[in-house]
């Protein structure tokens, strides 16, 4: 059975696997460590004691949420483990009075952004270089006012 956690330190060496996996520019290990202790929301999916996913969220000026990073086992991805990690950042974003939830994307990523829309994020503009020169990523974003909080 897959469960969420919040992430430790002992989780980083697969939360960094994970990452490499899935990012041709992957955040060093130690960047990821550091978000254990910057942002508010760092979790993990785990079956047994193998991590299938994490997700790192963080609520800026006490009331939006900036998904700052989200990423899947190529192995177990399309099982809906993308999505309880997202649904379960969001759920947070609420219960801190968010009204919205927002990300970059690259605009090259259409796996992800397929995701995202399933997920009911809207594309809002571009943001050119965001990347890195001709790397530019699209702004999504959602809406999180008048949902319930099942
Ligand atoms: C984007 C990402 C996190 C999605 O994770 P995931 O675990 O595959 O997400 P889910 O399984 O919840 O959903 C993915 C798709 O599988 C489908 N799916 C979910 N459960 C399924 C099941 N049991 N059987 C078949 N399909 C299923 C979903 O409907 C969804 O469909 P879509 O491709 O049309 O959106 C993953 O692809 C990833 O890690 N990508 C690389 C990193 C990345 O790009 N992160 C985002 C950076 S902005």
């Amino acid at each position: 059975m897959v469960i969420i956690s919040d992430a430790s330190e002992e989780d980083l060496e697969q939360i960094y696997e994970i990452e490499v996996e899935s990012f041709d520019k992957p955040y060093p290990i130690s960047l990821l460590k550091a978000y254990l202790y910057l942002s508010n929301i760092y979790i993990v999916a785990k079956e047994d004691s193998k991590i299938l996913g994490y997700a790192i969220g963080i609520i800026q000026f006490k009331k939006r949420g900036h998904v700052v990073s989200i990423a899947t086992r190529k192995e177990s991805r399309k099982k809906g483990i993308g999505t309880l990690l997202l649904s379960t950042l969001e759920k947070t974003f609420i219960n801190n009075n968010c009204t919205y939830s927002y990300l970059e994307v690259m605009i090259t990523n259409r796996e992800a952004i397929r995701f995202y829309r399933n997920m009911n994020y809207l594309v809002i503009y571009t943001k050119k270089n965001y990347y890195g020169r001709g790397r530019h990523a699209y702004i999504m974003m959602k809406s999180l006012i008048n949902k319930s909080l099942e």
